[in-house]
């Protein structure tokens, strides 16, 4: 069983290189794969009602107990009363669908409403950590990326690829965890692509009960929430870039976007307020891939946790002519952009949104 995060655990997520660099050191290591289920949430249904049907795919006490023993070690005594506020006052906390839906789960695994709406907060700093967008020789946009953390074991089983359907279609996909209703991987079949990738590891709130405080004073906007905005209001790259670009949110982040026209690729990053740099495909000046870890992409990455050179030197072995989601799959299998804290990898392409897949990974001995 695997052991639940500690507070410094949380935000240290990406922070794994000395394992990492000593599985890159090792080379050949063979790693494996498994399909994550696929489930559908009816955006039709009310939002308490709406993810309940997903749920019941996983034995609801297993989740309770886990979810309760996340809590036990993440939030301290005396926070306990702040997470029952936050329960009791959720509505005016968060925007709907988020605060029924998050109501609507809790109630369904058997939690408090409070204490599911940590889990989210949780969730929301625990983004990482490899993106990639190309353009291949044909000008069909591609985009994977492999989601990290430091607590996998217990994440890996609750992983799940999420088409949220309206009137029986889908209108948006997303990979997700369980419970989670915000969003780091996902996409708008025929308009875009997105994921989002962690900055600054969490520096940006400290602990716990500094985030609770800030839910309560009505300062945090989850960032997971503005992918999935992005999802369920927007029909273009260019409208989730200008939103991406404008929206305030609770901590730095990389958000990358990807579309179906070519040179509809960006890598967006955000201070917790403010914009700090747009990086575009430039197919004129060959700069026809992008490729985010979690440092600034103007910066060298430290040298204890370089997955960016290794990647960059992996996308450009394969060349603009060869990408294609077999060939992205290979670069994101590359040590040590797959390292063992690599929960999933998620390829997709808004222009063909039937290759939209995620997998586990493992690595042996693990
Ligand atoms: C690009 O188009 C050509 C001609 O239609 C096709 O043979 C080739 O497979 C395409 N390449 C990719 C990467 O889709
Ligand atoms: C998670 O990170 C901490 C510190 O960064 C480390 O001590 C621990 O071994 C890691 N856990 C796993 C499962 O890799
Ligand atoms: C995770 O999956 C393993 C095997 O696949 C299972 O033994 C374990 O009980 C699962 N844990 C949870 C919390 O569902
Ligand atoms: C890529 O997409 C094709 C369908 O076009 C599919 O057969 C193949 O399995 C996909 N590859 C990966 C690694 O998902």
């Amino acid at each position: 069983m695997a052991q639940g995060p500690t507070v410094i655990q949380i935000f240290a997520l990406c922070a794994i290189s000395l394992t990492a660099v000593t599985l890159a050191g090792a080379g050949s290591i063979v790693s494996q794969s498994f399909p994550v289920p696929r489930l559908s949430v009816n955006l039709d249904s009310p939002p308490e009602e709406r993810w309940s049907p997903a749920m019941h795919h996983w034995n609801l006490d297993q989740m309770r107990a886990l979810f309760m023993k996340t809590l036990g070690q993440v939030v301290p005594v005396e926070a306990l009363p702040l997470v029952e506020k936050i329960g009791d006052v959720l509505d005016d906390l968060l925007p709907e669908p988020y605060a029924g839906e998050i109501r609507g789960i809790a109630n369904t695994i058997g939690i408090g409403v409070g204490q599911m709406a940590v889990i989210n907060m949780l969730y929301e700093f625990t983004a990482a950590c490899t993106s990639i967008v190309a353009q291949d020789a044909n000008g069909t946009i591609w985009h994977g990326r492999n989601l990290d953390y430091n607590f996998t074991d217990a994440m890996r089983n609750i992983s799940a690829i999420i088409d949220f359907k309206s009137q029986g279609k889908t209108v948006y996909t997303t990979t997700s965890f369980v419970g989670q209703v915000g969003v780091f991987t996902g996409m708008k079949p025929y308009k875009f692509t997105i994921s989002l990738n962690e900055r600054d590891k969490g520096k940006a709130i400290e602990n716990i009960v500094e985030m609770l405080q800030a839910l309560l004073l009505g300062q945090v906007k989850f960032t997971t929430f503005v992918l999935r905005d992005a999802l369920a209001n927007d029909n273009s790259f260019d409208e989730v870039v200008q939103r991406f670009t404008s929206e305030q949110e609770v901590a730095p982040a990389y958000l990358i976007v990807a579309g179906v026209d070519p040179g509809e690729g960006v890598v967006i990053t955000k201070a917790r307020v403010t914009t700090v740099n747009v990086w575009r495909l430039d197919l004129s000046g060959n700069r026809w891939f992008l490729l985010e870890t979690n440092y600034d992409h103007w910066v060298p990455p430290p040298k204890d946790d370089d997955r960016r050179d290794p990647g960059n030197k992996a996308m450009n072995s394969v060349g603009q002519k060869n990408i294609d989601n077999n060939t992205m799959w290979n670069v994101l299998s590359t040590q040590p952009v797959l390292n063992d804290q690599t929960i999933y990898t998620t390829l997709m392409s808004a222009a063909k949104p039937e290759i939209y897949s995620t997998r586990l990974r493992t690595l042996p001995g693990l």
